[in-house]
């Protein structure tokens, strides 16, 4: 695996491949890696013909300075963990160099920029889609891949590629899972033992919602998840809403795909989930 540190160099390298037509997926990243992250990797090698990976904590997309602070760092687990599903490059660029030019972060989402993490983290997604903005600028790649776990995030990114009429194809991949449920996170680096059973509660809840799709509310779900989620966590929000606008639902007959919302603290580990309510 070749790594790079500047955006000139990558740039530089990539025009290369292009001209031999070779096709790059790209896996953008903030490190501390996990199987949900190698299952990118592994998906974008299996559709590309070389894959870049970036590792870069994209300070833009952090509204609390306590969550940059403790965001784990395990750069050389991170790089064996790269090297074990033959990831061809790795992108490790300075925040001086990312941002030499000043980044926008002037967006109009729409609905999808208007609950869960948006309200939750004023300014995220502004960070985010700048960060990805100027990855897609310097790497021009054939495909880029997402996570469902953080599906705003997928939706706000497809909106930005289309705005930006760019040729990069948008894969979304489904969340990878430990066997108890819980969706691996880098956060979950930062769990205690004992925490990490208790945190399956989570998908647990999700999942009540689905078993009970249409026996009850949306709303009354909602409010019982989110009571339940209090005995353990500090939940922020527990929500079902239309997974194309992203806007919450007050009947079954408002969305044809139903998708609920979860993010809750448990003690200072903040996690986020989501599923699909429909199979
Ligand atoms: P990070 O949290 O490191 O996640 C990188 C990618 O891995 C994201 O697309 C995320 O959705 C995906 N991912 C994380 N956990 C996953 C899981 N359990 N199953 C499947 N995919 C998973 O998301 C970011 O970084 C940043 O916001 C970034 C896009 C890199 C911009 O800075």
């Amino acid at each position: 695996m070749k790594q790079y540190n500047t955006s000139k160099a990558i740039r530089s390298e990539l025009e290369q491949l292009r001209k031999n037509s070779a096709t790059v997926g790209f896996v953008p990243t903030m490190g501390a890696l996990h199987q949900g992250h190698l299952a990118l990797i592994k998906r974008a090698k299996a559709e590309n013909k070389f894959v870049v990976c970036s590792i870069f904590v994209n300070p833009l997309q952090f509204n609390r300075q306590e969550d940059l602070k403790s965001y784990p760092n395990r750069m050389e687990q991170d790089k064996k963990m790269l090297e074990s599903v033959n990831c061809d490059y790795l992108f490790t660029p300075s925040r001086e160099d990312l941002y030499a030019k000043a980044p926008n972060l002037d967006f109009e989402f729409g609905s999808l920029g208007v609950g869960m993490e948006a309200e939750y983290r004023p300014g995220h997604f502004e960070g985010v889609a700048a960060v990805i903005d100027r990855f897609l600028d310097v790497l021009q790649p054939d495909r880029a891949y997402f996570g469902e776990k953080d599906y705003q995030q997928l939706a706000i990114v497809k909106w930005l590629v289309e705005q930006k009429d760019s040729n990069t194809e948008i894969v979304g991949c489904e969340t990878e899972r430990f066997p108890n449920g819980l969706a691996m996170s880098s956060r979950n680096y930062n769990l205690k033992e004992a925490e990490f059973e208790q945190a399956s509660e989570i998908y647990k809840l999700m999942q009540y919602c689905k078993r009970q799709l249409h026996q009850k509310t949306p709303q009354e779900l909602s409010t019982y998840a989110f009571e339940k989620l209090k005995e353990d966590f500090q939940p922020e929000y527990f929500t079902i809403v239309d997974e194309e606008t992203l806007k919450p639902i007050q009947s079954w007959s408002d969305t044809a795909k139903p998708r609920v919302f979860v993010a809750a603290y448990l003690s200072s580990v903040r996690l986020i989930d989501n599923m699909s309510l429909i199979d």
